[in-house]
């Protein structure tokens, strides 16, 4: 079983798809993780992450043990991150990572739940279920801030507002899989919405798409 969950920062895909591959018994793979380490090795090697010569070879440089680098948390390295992921040979470069974690998850997991931008229209086009998450972006900057000042860092709500849209600009505007929602995916806006109900939600639609499944095999 794969659940795609796209949506754009900080409209709670991440907390929804952990909870949907606890409950589910999945694997899951946080997609911006390898973008955002991407842009990490860019700028660690002094380079430009907007060169895609420099962006490309950060991208396939890119290994499991990566992704647990406390500094993909940063802001810059987000910027960064959406910076790289409008470079197609770096999107290139991070598709076999996907794909390989969708069709064998780790620990012999049934399947898998994949966050990103791009998961349900690119990567996993067959997906089970797909979900799109997505809120206003005043309510979105304001988790983003809380998140930060939660984890000990600074954080200023105007310069985060307005990092926001220009990453949900270069995002969505950018020629290589743009931030879209599939054709069949659910929209769910969490503006209004805790954690437990976007959970329920999802849950919901979820339940409703299997039984609406042809049966498999
Ligand atoms: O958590 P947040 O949404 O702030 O960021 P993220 O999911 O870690 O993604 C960081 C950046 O990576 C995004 O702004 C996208 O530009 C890019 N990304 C992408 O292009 N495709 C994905 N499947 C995941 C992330």
């Amino acid at each position: 079983m794969i659940i795609a969950v796209d949506g754009p920062a900080a409209s709670g895909k991440g907390t929804l798809a952990r909870r949907l591959a606890q409950h589910f018994n999945l694997g899951h793979l946080d997609t911006g993780k390898l973008y955002r380490a991407t842009a990490l090795r860019a700028l660690a090697s002094g380079g430009d992450p907007a060169d895609p010569a420099v962006a490309e070879a950060a991208a396939k440089a890119v290994r499991a043990a990566d992704l647990g680098d406390p500094r993909l948390a940063d802001e810059a390295v987000a910027r960064g991150a959406s910076v790289v992921a409008a470079i197609p040979s770096v999107r290139q470069a991070l598709f076999a990572f996907q794909r390989d974690f969708a069709r064998h998850p780790p620990g012999g997991a049934a399947g898998a739940v994949l966050d990103g931008r791009d998961i349900g229209t690119v990567i996993c086009p067959d997906a089970d279920a797909k979900l799109f998450i997505t809120a206003g972006i005043e309510a979105r900057a304001a988790r983003r801030v809380k998140e930060l000042r939660d984890s000990g860092k600074a954080a200023i709500y105007e310069a985060v507002l307005q990092d926001m849209k220009d990453r949900d600009a270069r995002d969505s505007q950018r020629r290589a899989a743009p931030m879209v929602p599939a054709d069949d995916a659910f929209v769910l806006d969490t503006t209004t919405l805790d954690a437990d109900a976007a959970f329920a939600a999802a849950l919901d639609f979820i339940g409703r798409k299997l039984a609406a499944a042809p049966a498999k095999g």
